[in-house]
């Protein structure tokens, strides 16, 4: 799979995202932490929205080749790049936490945080990636079974919406967080 989304890019996507959050913290300016979970957390959320209503439905309805030859280019690629930037987004808002001193005494807000952070985890890390590895598995044999190609779409469709909502209801929780629920 690395080798299909390129070298360089899968360096890249593995690096930048596991990086920052540690450059983050280790300037010991929360400022700076700040930044980097903001451009991670909007990074992640906004793939995700666009993955879920735009990109998923779109590859859906295309035909047969031009739905592998789609998949070829994109899937590993995302597969590659949205593990380490949920880490690296959930990684610095925790660290983030730390630098506030909000772990000293978590509001509701911020388990809330916690629990949906790590219930996106198991998600994307769980079946979500199962169903893109079993993706790349049939763009890449050399004859694609198109109707397990379709029925792995239909289902990481179905459960980026699950992931869709999940998403919301954290950035809730960062809304609360703002004003100290
Ligand atoms: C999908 C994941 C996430 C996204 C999209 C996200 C997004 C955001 C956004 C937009 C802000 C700025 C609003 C604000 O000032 O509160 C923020 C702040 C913050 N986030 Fe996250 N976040 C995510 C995950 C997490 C997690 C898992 C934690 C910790 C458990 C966390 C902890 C924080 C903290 C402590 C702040 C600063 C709150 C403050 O201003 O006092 N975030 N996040």
């Amino acid at each position: 799979m690395t080798d299909a989304a390129s070298r360089p890019f899968t360096a890249g996507a593995v690096a930048v995202p596991l990086v920052l959050p540690v450059l983050g913290y280790l300037s010991n300016d929360v400022r700076i932490m700040f930044t980097v979970h903001l451009f991670l957390g909007a990074f992640w959320f906004g793939t995700a929205v666009l993955g879920a209503v735009v990109l998923g439905p779109v590859m859906g309805s295309l035909s047969e080749e031009a739905n592998v030859e789609f998949a070829e280019g994109f899937v590993p690629k995302m597969n590659l790049l949205m593990e380490p930037v949920s880490v690296g987004a959930i990684g610095s808002g925790i660290g983030l936490a730390s630098m506030l001193g909000l772990w000293a005494s978590p509001t509701p807000s911020l388990w809330a945080a916690l629990a949906i952070a790590i219930a996106l985890l198991v998600l994307g890390f769980g079946p979500l990636h199962k169903f893109t590895a079993g993706m790349f598995d049939e763009i890449a044999a050399d004859e694609t079974d198109h109707e397990r190609l379709a029925t792995l779409n239909k289902k990481y469709g179905m459960l980026s919406l699950v992931e869709l909502v999940l998403m919301i209801a954290i950035v809730a929780t960062m809304s609360g967080l703002r004003w100290g629920f």
